[in-house]
C-alpha cells in the first residue's frame, strides 16, 4: 500500500469536511488504488480552539515551516481562504517541490501566475478543482473534457448565496428579508458584502475564462454588479412576463477577444439555468463542437466542497496529469463598447399625458428600440406608478447614455434597470 503524506493548511469547515471525507473513503481508496492518504501536519491559527473533527493535538502547527520542511509531505491541502497568507504559503509548497490542492479562488484568481510559476518550476502541482462551484466539476471539464472544442460562452450562476435570496424574492420575500434568512441558515456569512456585491463570483469568473480561453483574466477584467438594489416588485414584473432573475457570470468571445460580466439579469423562463434555484449552482457552457452543455449542483458546503478537494488529492496520489496553464498572454480582455444586451426598466413614473413621450423620445435619441411597454395599475392622484419597458439588444453605451437622460426627467423617480439574457 502506498501512503501519501499530507498536510491541511486551516482546519475550517471545509478542512474539516476534508478530514472525513478521507476517512469515509478509506476503505474505498485501498481497495480501488492500493493507497492511503495521511494527514501528518495541519496548519491552524488556535491550537486550542474545540473542531468539529477528532484530531491529535500533537498534529497541529502554528508554524508553517514545520510543512515546508518536512520532506516526508509531498501533497498540501490549503482551506485558509483570502488572499495572503495562503497565496505565499502555496507558493513555498510548491517550491519545495510540494503538490498543492486549493479551494482558495480569490488567491487563485490573485496570484494564480506565480502559483503557476512556481508548480512549473519544480515539477509540482497545481489543483484547484474546488475553487470554482463546490462540488461541480467544471474545472476538470473546461480543463480536459473540453479540450476538443473552442468554447464560445459560459454562463453561470456561480454564486449560491445570490441565488437563494433572488430564488425567495421571486417568492416574495423583500431583499433583506431574504438576505437575512440566508443568514440564518448559514448560506450567507455575517458580512454578506462579497458574495451579495458580485467579489466572489468575479474571482470564479476570472478562473473559468482563464482556462476556458486560455487568456489570461484577472478580477480587474470582470465588469461587476451586485444585487442589492434589485426589489421583489421588479422581480415579480418580470416574472408576469415570463423572465427569471438570476445574478449571472457571463463570459463571451467575440473576434478573438472577451466580455466578461457578473450582473443581474433575467432570463426567459425556458432557459436550462433559469429553474436551478436556492443555493444550487450551475454553470452553462457553449463549445463550437459539444454545443451546449449544463453542469448543477451544490457550490458550496463542506462536503460538497471536500468531494472535489479529495478528488484532486486522489489525482496528484495517482499521478494523473493536469495540464499547466500558460499565462503569456497579455492583451486586455475586457471589450465594453461591442457590449449588447436587452433591458428591462421599472420605472416609477407620474401618471399624467406626456411622460411616456418622453421617454420615448430619449429611448429613440440614442437609437434604442423598446420591445414592450406596460402600465401594471393607474394612480391615485398625485402617485407615481410603475411603468415596465424592455428594450430589444442594444449597445450598452447608448443604454447608459440614455439612463442619464431619463433619471433627469422630473416625471421619474425611481429606475431600476436589469439587463436580460438570452433574449429571442
Ligand atoms: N459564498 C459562496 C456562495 C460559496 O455563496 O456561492 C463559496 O464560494
Amino acid at each position: 500500500m502506498k501512503t501519501i503524506h499530507t498536510a491541511f493548511l486551516g482546519l475550517g469547515n471545509v478542512g474539516c469536511g476534508v478530514y472525513r471525507l478521507l476517512d469515509m473513503q478509506k476503505e474505498a481508496f485501498a481497495s480501488r488504488s492500493d493507497l492511503a492518504f495521511s494527514v501528518d501536519r495541519i496548519l491552524v491559527r488556535d491550537l486550542d480552539r474545540p473542531r468539529r473533527v477528532k484530531v491529535s493535538r500533537d498534529r497541529l502547527t502554528v508554524d508553517v515551516d514545520e510543512i515546508v520542511n518536512d520532506p516526508d509531505i509531498t501533497l498540501v491541502a490549503e482551506f485558509m481562504g483570502g488572499i495572503e497568507p495562503a497565496a505565499t504559503y502555496m507558493e513555498r509548497m510548491l517550491l519545495a517541490g510540494k503538490s498543492v490542492v486549493t479551494a482558495n479562488k480569490q488567491a487563485l484568481a490573485n496570484a494564480w501566475p506565480r502559483l503557476s510559476a512556481a508548480a512549473m518550476k519544480t515539477g509540482a502541482g497545481l489543483y484547484f478543482e474546488a475553487s470554482v462551484c463546490g462540488g461541480i466539476p467544471v474545472i476538470e471539464t473546461l480543463l480536459s473534457s473540453l479540450q476538443s472544442n473552442r468554447v464560445e460562452s459560459i454562463m453561470g450562476i456561480i454564486n449560491g448565496t445570490c441565488n437563494y435570496i433572488l430564488s425567495r424574492m421571486s417568492e416574495g420575500m423583500e431583499y433583506e428579508d431574504a438576505l437575512a434568512e440566508a443568514q440564518e441558515k448559514g448560506l450567507a456569512e455575517p458580512d454578506p458584502t462579497a458574495d451579495v456585491e458580485g467579489a466572489d463570483a468575479t474571482c470564479k469568473l476570472a478562473i473559468l475564462s482563464t482556462l476556458a480561453f486560455g487568456k489570461s483574466v484577472t478580477v480587474d477584467d470582470v465588469y461587476c454588479e451586485g444585487i442589492s438594489s434589485l426589489t421583489r416588485e421588479a422581480l415579480q414584473f418580470g416574472a408576469d412576463m415570463g423572465y427569471t432573475l438570476k445574478s449571472l457570470a457571463v463570459a463571451k468571445e467575440k473576434d478573438g477577444r472577451l466580455q466578461l460580466h457578473v450582473h443581474p439579469a433575467f432570463l426567459p423562463n425556458r432557459h436550462p439555468i433559469a429553474s436551478v434555484s436556492g443555493a444550487y449552482n450551475a454553470v452553462y457552457i457553449r463549445g463550437n463542437a459539444v454545443e451546449d452543455i449544463m453542469l448543477s449542483g451544490k457550490g458550496a458546503g463542506d462536503m460538497p466542497t471536500a468531494s472535489s478537494v479529495v478528488s484532486d488529492m486522489v489525482k496528484v496520489a495517482t499521478r494523473q496529469v493536469h495540464p499547466a496553464v500558460d499565462f503569456q498572454e497579455s492583451n486586455r480582455p475586457y471589450l465594453d463598447e461591442d457590449w449588447i444586451c436587452g433591458n428591462f426598466l421599472c420605472l416609477h413614473v407620474e401618471d399624467k399625458s406626456g411622460v411616456m413621450a418622453k421617454l420615448f423620445g430619449i429611448l429613440s435619441h440614442y437609437g434604442l428600440s423598446a420591445a414592450s411597454v406596460t402600465q401594471p395599475r393607474r394612480a391615485e392622484k398625485a402617485e407615481r406608478v410603475p411603468v415596465i419597458v424592455t428594450t430589444y439588444p442594444c449597445r450598452e453605451q447608448a443604454m447608459r447614455a440614455a439612463l442619464v437622460d431619463i433619471r433627469a426627467l422630473p416625471e421619474v423617480g425611481s429606475v431600476l434597470r436589469i439587463r436580460m439574457e438570452e433574449m429571442e
